[in-house]
């Protein structure tokens, strides 16, 4: 048998490519790769990339640039750019950046393995289709290889909100749900191999409606199922929409336990001018009252968002307006952006914020979030929560994990395994994690 060829992904931006780029390696591992972690020992390099913001697709050609030795001295290289860069700038990657063999749209990835034997046989091959068939069940033959205990899984696709700033409805596609039988198949064999928690993908999560057996589910009836099955201790979800997030699912963060009390629940800004001129189809308001709803489900949830600050025509009093609601919801963690022109989308044409005024707002309101994301941490001194372990710590004896909301967890002279669930007491509040001990 000849020697394994070897692949090195390198993975930009969400957890979705993350995802995506698991699925990649498990396809081409049929054809014979595994993975490395240097490029210098790799027959095909894949770069993962990201388009949501700043100069993604320049970033993407000065790393391109960089194989250039490389490829020099192994002709047999292969080079292909996947993800959402390759799905806007299609063609243009090859005629700017020769060194690439293979450029993948994220709908297409299923179809990888006949692109890298053509690749290999010397063709430039590019497929930045929107294909109707399901990648991931194509993507499906993988080893029963065991996994860590936490795992994500993607349930739904692209978006139809068109947020003005937002290239995600034009490189993703429109909003795709995966049926209900096979993300469960999936989450049953993740548990097989070791998972305990999962977490469920899409861009717009909470719009879910794939089909089950009596007709379309919505996120909460799939939670639901997942609730049912042996093993799974935990379910979180991510990104959501405010507009998407119906009675059942606020509901069912009362009463699910297996349902992390954690909701990542993007607001965007404050001023309702600005929302509106983003196209977000809610106001300060209605998005406050949703916060309030949650909270009366489940009191302790944690809330975490997104931000983006100096949207064109963004005033200061606009901005002001995003500070009082953040003081308002109070974030227990939160992402902050400062606004970037996406070439094709419609705020890209509108008057643009000096920049010096958008960074100096932006690290206003970073001092703001992390103020509080500090109160939150640090409020869970003294109470019990339970923790996840995912891996050993730098100390013998010491175990690190996630609580229930997320919070990274440091447990010294814990006798407990990787994959094990625990009652830990919170004695302090570092930097960016916290510390405890076993309870009894
Ligand atoms: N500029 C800045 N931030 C952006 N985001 C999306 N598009 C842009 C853009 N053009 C942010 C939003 C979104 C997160 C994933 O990235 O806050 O929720
Ligand atoms: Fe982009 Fe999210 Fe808006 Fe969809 S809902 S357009 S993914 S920011």
């Amino acid at each position: 048998m000849s020697a394994p060829k070897k692949l090195f992904i390198k993975t930009y931006g969400c957890q979705m490519n993350v995802y995506d780029s698991e699925r990649m390696a498990e396809a081409l591992g049929g054809e014979g790769y595994v993975e490395t972690k240097s490029p210098d020992d790799a027959d095909m390099i894949l770069l993962n990339t990201c388009h949501i913001r700043e100069k993604a697709a320049e970033k993407v050609y000065s790393e391109l640039g960089r194989f250039k030795g490389l490829k020099a001295e192994k002709p047999d290289l292969k080079i292909g750019v996947a993800g959402c860069v390759a799905q806007a700038e299609g063609q243009e990657i090859m005629r700017r950046q020769p060194l690439v063999d293979l450029v993948v749209g994220p709908q297409s990835y299923h179809r990888l393995p006949e692109m890298e034997a053509k690749a290999r046989e010397g063709e430039k091959v590019l497929d930045t289709d929107f294909p109707e068939e399901d990648k991931f069940e194509k993507l499906k033959n993988r080893p029963k290889a065991k996994r860590g205990p936490t795992a994500f899984l993607t349930v739904q696709e692209g978006c139809d909100k068109f947020c003005a700033f937002c290239v995600v409805p034009y490189t993703r596609g429109a909003e795709v749900s995966r049926p209900a039988d096979r993300i469960l198949r999936e989450a049953q064999d993740l548990v097989e191999r070791g998972v305990r928690e999962i977490t469920l993908l899409g861009q717009n999560v909470n719009a879910y409606h794939g089909a089950g057996p009596n007709g379309d589910m919505t996120l909460a009836q799939l939670i639901w199922e997942l609730d049912k099955v042996d093993g799974l201790e935990r379910i979180r979800f991510t990104t959501s929409h405010p507009n998407d997030m119906q009675d059942d699912l606020i509901e069912a963060h009362g009463t699910c336990a297996k349902l992390m009390p954690y909701l990542h629940l993007p607001v965007q800004a404050g001023s309702d001018k600005i929302l509106k001129r983003m196209n977000r189809a809610h106001t300060a308001e209605s998005y406050l009252r949703l916060i309030e709803r949650i909270r009366a489900a489940r009191p302790d949830i944690l809330i975490s968002g997104d931000f983006i600050v100096g949207f064109p025509e963004e005033t200061e009093a606009d901005f002001q307006a995003t500070l009082d609601l953040v003081e308002e919801v109070k974030y227990g963690t939160a992402y902050s952006f400062k606004y970037s022109t996406r070439p094709g989308t419609p705020a890209a044409e509108r008057p643009q914020v000096d920049p010096a005024e958008a960074d100096d707002r932006l690290q206003r309101l970073q001092a703001l979030l992390t103020k509080q994301q500090r109160e939150v941490q640090d409020s869970m001194v003294g109470r019990d929560v339970t923790v996840l372990f995912e891996k050993a710590g730098r100390f013998p004896g010491q175990m690190v994990g996630k609580s229930d909301y997320l919070h990274a967890v440091h447990v010294a002279d814990c006798d407990r395994a990787i994959g094990d669930l625990a009652r830990v007491r919170i004695l302090s509040s570092g930097s960016n994690s916290l510390a405890g001990a076993l309870v009894d």
